[in-house]
Formats: C-alpha cells, structure tokens, sequence
C-alpha cells in the first residue's frame, strides 16, 4: 500500500500511499507535508480524472513554495510581522513572506517526513510531533490527520492536535484544485459558488487583512450565484490588483456552529463538480495566482490560475487581529476541526 516516491534534500524516504473506494476514487498521499498528491476522481463518460496540481519528485516539493497538497501546520496563511502573543508573552516565527509569516515558515510542518500510524484501504492517519517552539510556537504539539476516501467519493479531512501548553492552531489542507485535469490549464472557465456574504480585505500586496468583514456585494467577491472564476478576476478593483487575482478569506455565512456545505466548483469539460463542506468560520480561495513556470509531470509547465485552493480556516492573522476570532488552543484541550471535498458528476 506504500511505494518510495524517492529522497528529499535530507535523504529521507518519501513515500507515496494510495487509498481507494469502489466507486472510482482513488487518491495517493506522501509522507512529505502529510501531502494530498494525485487525486482521481470520476469524470462524465466513465474518464477517471486526476483533479490536483502534484509535482513528480520530493524535491520539488520541498523547494517550491506553492505547499501543493501540503498540510498547513500549526498555523494556515499569515501572522503579521511573524509574531504573536499569548498570555502576555511574545513568540517569533519565520519571517518568510516580506516581514510577514506565511503558512508557519519556509521549512514548517508542511516540509516535514510526517509518521503513518494507521492505513487502511480508504482510511490514512498521519501524526506528527512538534517541539516546544518549533517554528516559534509555543507547545510540544501532537499533530494527527486523518484522511478517509469514502463510497460516496468524499475525501475526508480530520485534523487533530494536543498542544501541553496554550498555543494557537489554524491548520488547513493546501491542495490546488483542476476540475478539468490538474495539467489542463486555467481555471477561469470553472464555475464557483461561495456561501459567504463577506469577506476580509488586506491592506496591500503583502495580504494581512485590514480587520474588516466587509460585504461582497457589489464586488468580485460576490460567489453567491455560481459564476467562473475569472469572470470579474481582471476587475480593476484594488482587491484584485494586490494579488492579481484571488487570494482572499471569505467569512463563511454559518447556519450554525456545525459541519456545512459552504462552496461548489464545476468544470463542465469533464462533468466534475466538488462540494467543499466544513466546520470552519473562514474559507481562503486562492486562485494559482504565483502558479507561474513551476514544473509537473511530463515536463508540464504550470500556467497562473492553473488551479483553485479552498483552504477551510480561522481568517488570516487572526491571532494579532481584535476583530477576529482569535484561533486560540488551550493546554491538554484538543484542537479538532473537519473538511470534506465531495466529487459527484453533472
Ligand atoms: C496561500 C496564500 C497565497 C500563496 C499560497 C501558496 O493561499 O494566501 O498567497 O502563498 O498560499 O503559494
């Protein structure tokens, strides 16, 4: 159930594991990153399609910065300045994206051999272990991700983590969805529907959100009604500009505090629709837009927008930021959230 997919830069073995269902889903993940690789699902016309961005060895992973697949841990997008507070006391992560911390630094948990503890033919759990301030948060934090591919062709997301000290946890799973195929090019033509009445501006180019929760109304943040992503992407709206194109948290319109459908893509190309459900408060879509050169199987070379990212999580910076709920963990209290991407043809 496992294959070596080859070494990374430490000469660590990285390991490919495959999980199947019986209704045509099957998905492989790498140890590396606790990784979603190649992800097939059933097209129309009985095509089995392999819907996410995957490099072809471990190193590519390791060097480039796109986190395709990865596991965001401990904490998803950016912490302003790369530093927070808890309790009165100061802690520093990697400064990696301008003076900002993207995704918990440039060789975070996301980069890291990950340990399977348990596989079964469509259940994986992948734990790992953090040292007190590793990447500068604070806790030895134990980790554990469970992915199940269920009949229904669900790709299910468990994320659990104990820290022994109060600590601040907002993990996501980083993968770049391709409905038409992951090497067929832009996204733009993909419809999407986002139950998010709001969402947080940034600032600038560099992406920490403003604090606002301002509504999409009347803007190209507007996914109320299904529409292509690139619709309103080249939108002369500041928004866009920063970062050419979508790179934004949406505050999810919760019915309550539970598990929900909060957003659909479509690819008519290949009949694929992904329900995106969830029990998180913030949804960040981010449309490839640093996706540029980067190269995949058979010398494929990605092309900006070449896939979409729905990263479910607390909003960006919401440690520093007052008008946000802030993603605190308590010491011994576990952290768990759920995510399921659920494929179906239409
Ligand atoms: C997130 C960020 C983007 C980008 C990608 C990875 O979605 O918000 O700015 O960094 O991750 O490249």
């Amino acid at each position: 159930m496992s294959q070596l997919f080859g070494k990374n830069s430490k000469g660590e073995e990285v390991y490919i594991y495959t999980l199947k269902n019986e209704s045509g889903m099957m998905v492989r993940f790498l140890n590396l990153g606790a990784t979603v690789h190649e992800l097939f699902v059933p097209g129309k016309d009985g095509q089995s399609v392999q819907v996410s961005a995957i490099y072809d060895d471990p190193l590519s992973y390791e060097r480039e910065t796109t986190y395709f697949g990865a596991i965001v841990a401990p904490y998803a997008n950016r912490i302003s300045d790369a530093k927070f507070e808890i309790d009165g006391q100061i802690y520093e992560t990697d400064a990696n994206n301008n003076e900002n911390s993207l995704h918990s630094g440039i060789n975070g948990i996301a980069k890291k051999i990950w340990t399977v503890k348990e596989q079964t033919e469509n259940k994986i759990v992948f734990t790992y272990d953090a040292k007190d301030l590793e990447q500068g948060f604070p806790g030895n934090i134990h980790y554990e991700v469970t992915y199940e591919v269920t009949e229904k062709n669900e790709l299910s997301i468990s994320y659990y983590a104990l820290s022994d000290k109060k600590t601040t946890i907002n993990m996501t799973n980083h993968t770049y969805f391709n409905l038409a195929g992951a090497l067929s090019g832009s996204v733009e033509g993909q419809e999407l529907w986002i139950k998010a009445s709001h969402y947080t501006p940034v600032k600038d180019a560099k992406a920490i959100p403003t604090g606002d929760i301002a509504p999409v109304d009347g803007t190209p943040f507007d996914f109320r009604e299904a529409k292509a992503i690139g619709r309103d992407i080249r939108q002369d709206f500041d928004q866009l500009v920063y970062g050419q194109g979508y790179d934004h948290n949406f505050a999810i319109d919760k019915a309550s505090v539970g598990f929900e459908k909060i957003a659909t893509a479509y690819a008519q190309e290949t009949g694929i629709q992904m329900d995106v459900w969830t029990d998180c408060i913030g949804v960040q879509l981010y449309t490839g837009n640093f996706m540029a050169g980067q190269k995949g199987p058979n010398e494929h070379t990605y092309v900006k927008h070449g896939a979409f990212c729905l990263e479910t999580q607390y909003f960006p910076n919401a440690i520093n930021e007052t008008n946000f709920v802030c993603p605190i963990t308590e010491a011994n209290v576990p952290y768990e959230t759920r995510t399921v991407y659920a494929f179906s043809v239409r």
